[in-house]
């Protein structure tokens, strides 16, 4: 528990060297999806798929980040963050995956490297954020091993093309989600429901990422800083029956994941240990790879039980996995408009975890945000000030000395803008600026200026 959490103390001071940043990915912020020689991705196909996003919404518009770079830019630099985390899209780069490489999109993000170095910005590049080239996935998407060699290939053109003007590489986004969601529940691209492939696809997806810190390393040298995003949520059972399920929960979908890309192995009860041939095990020696930081995604815990129908809960999903087993938000529990509950204290929770696989793991917080329905008032204002309070608990965790999670490098907002959320289309507003995306006018919202008035004090303001 963090100490300063819910005291009325004085705003605590930003580190030395703290990195305040803003996030987001390519798929759900660009646009642009046929233009300047980009391939189909799966998340194309997927959503243009009937029935599987909310009301059919796609990325084909998004943000129209693509065509609107200067003007972002600008917003960025009125944040006044230190730095930008976005994500290169493979099938811009490579639109068929493998072989030729499209110039335009290179192209577009130099362009963007170097319009944040312009304005005194770090740019942070996450280079798979889930948009695979629908062309490796018709070959066997990350169920194949190839896909990861081909992710390497891909890393060493975008790492040859954008150099040291990057500040991070982010390897991958929640190899967790894409593996998971994408081969095992089909709630993500590419939408297959298969134990089995999900869990070859995890293994490749963390093989790709192992092989692209060597590519980016054996071009950048120790110069480069390396890491990774992992989903992590503390898992709570919501009685005390369900502390089995809880503790084989936190295994599979996050423990797996820490222990593979920071300790080499996969835990024992790991449902990857039941799954994979025996054959893929020995690859586990390509792990891990030396990173310089861990990127943790974290929005709150996941509360699990076995009897979601004997309790008064808010929100209930399927685990997927677990037979009758749901993931649920108990009735007057603080949760997000998504169904996320709020407890910063599972930040500090989930990078003490992180810490028993490598204790002196530089962290970084590379998405942490609140989804709300908001809206313009009639004064042109968004008032989002449940998202401001959110973000200034979850920093104050960060900040404050003394607790757990102390000794984080830096902590980015998901996200700069509202965006394309995935399954939830546009129906879920995690932006600091405002979207109307009729019009693709932006509005900075409440928390934009809060998040600015911490930029400029360097201090977790209230
Ligand atoms: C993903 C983002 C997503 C956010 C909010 C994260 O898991 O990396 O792409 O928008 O969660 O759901």
């Amino acid at each position: 528990m963090n100490p300063h959490e819910g005291s009325a103390a004085e705003p605590l001071p930003l580190p030395e060297g703290f990195l305040l940043g803003v996030g987001t990915s390519a798929f759900q912020t660009e646009g642009a999806v046929a233009e300047d020689g980009r391939g189909l991705s799966i998340w194309d196909v997927f959503a243009h798929t009937a029935g599987r996003t909310y009301r059919g919404d796609t990325g084909d518009l998004a943000c129209d980040s693509y065509h609107r770079m200067e003007a972002d830019l600008d917003l960025i630099a009125q944040l006044g963050v230190d730095a930008y985390r976005f994500s290169v899209s493979w099938p811009r780069i490579m639109p068929a995956g493998t072989g030729a490489v499209n110039a335009q999109g290179l192209d577009y993000y130099r362009r963007l490297v170097h319009g944040l170095r312009a304005r005194g910005i770090l740019p942070v590049v996450t280079l798979y954020h889930w948009d695979l080239p629908q062309a490796l996935e018709t070959a066997g998407g990350w169920p194949a091993r190839e896909t990861a060699v081909h992710f390497a290939d891909y890393a060493r053109v975008v790492v040859e093309a954008l150099g040291d003007a990057v500040g991070m590489w982010i390897t991958m986004n929640q190899p967790q989600s894409c593996a998971s969601d994408g081969y095992g529940t089909g709630a993500r691209a590419p939408g297959l429901a298969d134990p089995i492939q999900a869990a070859k696809a995890a293994h490749h997806l963390l093989l790709g990422h192992a092989f692209a810190v060597a590519e980016i390393r054996a071009l950048l040298g120790q110069a480069a800083r390396i890491g990774i995003s992992l989903n992590l949520r503390p898992v709570r059972p919501l009685f005390p029956s369900d502390a089995v399920l809880a503790e084989q929960v936190a295994c599979d979908r996050y423990a797996t994941f820490a222990s593979a890309v920071l300790a080499g192995r996969y835990p024992e009860q790991s449902w990857l240990m039941k799954r994979l041939p025996p054959s893929y095990l020995a690859e586990l020696e390509r792990f891990p790879a030396e990173l310089d930081f861990v990127g943790v995604n974290y929005y709150g815990p996941l509360i699990v039980t076995q009897q979601p129908d004997a309790a008064r809960v808010r929100f209930s999903k399927p685990l997927g996995e677990y037979g009758q087993a749901a993931d649920v938000v108990p009735a007057g529990m603080e949760c997000s408009s998504m169904g996320t509950v709020v407890d910063p204290s599972g930040l500090l929770e989930v990078i003490a975890d992180l810490r028993s696989y490598a204790p002196n793991v530089p962290v970084v917080v590379t998405e942490c945000g609140y989804a709300s329905h908001d809206y313009v008032d009639p004064g042109g204002r968004v008032r989002d000030l449940e998202r401001s309070e959110y973000l200034r608990r979850h920093l104050d965790a960060c900040v404050a000395s003394g607790v757990p999670g102390a000794g984080v490098l830096g902590f980015f907002a998901w996200s700069l803008l509202d965006n394309f959320e995935w399954g939830h289309g546009y129906s879920q507003r995690f932006g600091l600026v405002y979207v109307e995306f009729g019009t693709q006018r932006r509005v900075p919202k409440d928390s934009a200026k809060w998040f600015t008035r911490v930029a400029q004090s360097r201090r977790v303001e209230s």
